[in-house]
């Protein structure tokens, strides 16, 4: 029997329903009854990425999702100082630092904590200090997990959207290789006493490998999801994503 570390959780990021919001310039789809659904469908928490750009979630809905939520808010956010500042006002229950770029489509690789270590060190210790538990979100590699252990970070999330590209590009080798890397981080991770969580471009497809690792806490997915809920509802995307989660846990 593999020793599962605890339940695992499920985060529902709802940036996109903001992207749809957006995309109009009006009020709706709103992102808080997204969150809202996504909670009563069994959603464990909520991230929402506040980009520097505003290209989705915007800085009212932080402070709605902050007030109305029930389950925990993950606040996705660049190591800048104007989102620290941020962060320091809305106090979620978890910071998860993200590197950004304004031309990405989306979070394109991890945090290189290695490099910048001293700085981001320096970075979390007010979040710390004010409670929230801090999570570097990093590519499957040995020195950024060291680094973020080294500087206090209570979390590192494990991105996963090169796992999921080789997966639907059908390189199936390079696919299985990036799986072994994770699946060493994860382990690596657990031992320097971080909390593992993982996420990015998965779905009903790629999550169950990810699912199955004994030291994962929690997936944050977004994208897939609101999606799918174009065809099915959010609420049905959620449990359909939550059995394929338990079934890699049973
Ligand atoms: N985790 C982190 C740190 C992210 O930046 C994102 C994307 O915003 C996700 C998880 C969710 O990724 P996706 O939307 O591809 O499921």
């Amino acid at each position: 029997m593999t020793a599962f570390k605890g339940r695992l959780r499920l985060g529902v990021n709802i940036d996109h329903v903001a992207t749809v919001r957006n995309a109009r310039g009006s009020a709706y789809p709103d992102p808080l009854r997204a969150a809202k659904l996504a909670e009563q469908a069994g959603a464990d928490g909520i991230t929402a990425h506040l980009r520097e750009d505003r290209r989705h979630i915007a800085d009212a809905d932080i402070a709605a999702l902050r007030k109305n939520l029930s389950v925990p808010l993950n606040f996705e956010m660049a190591a800048t100082e104007e989102m620290q500042r941020i962060a320091m006002t809305h106090l979620p229950h978890a910071v998860c630092l993200v590197p950004e770029k304004r031309e990405e489509r989306t979070t394109e690789g991890g945090l290189d904590v290695a490099r910048d270590d001293n700085r981001l060190g320096q970075f979390i210790a007010p979040l710390r200090e004010a409670g929230c538990r801090v999570s570097m979100f990093i590519a499957a590699d040995r020195a950024q997990v060291e680094a973020s252990a080294r500087i206090g970070a209570s979390v590192v999330e494990l991105h996963t959207g090169a796992y999921c590209d080789l997966h639907y590009e059908g390189k199936l080798k390079e696919r299985d290789a990036e799986l072994a890397r994770l699946r060493d981080m994860a382990a690596l991770a657990d031992s320097l006493g971080l909390e593992v969580h993982a996420g990015h471009g998965l779905t009903y497809e790629t999550v169950q490998p990810i699912a199955a690792f004994p030291e994962v806490m929690e997936l944050n997915i977004g994208h897939f999801l609101i999606g799918e809920a174009i065809f099915v509802g959010l609420e049905a995307a959620i449990a359909r994503m939550r059995t394929e989660m338990d079934a890699a846990r049973a």
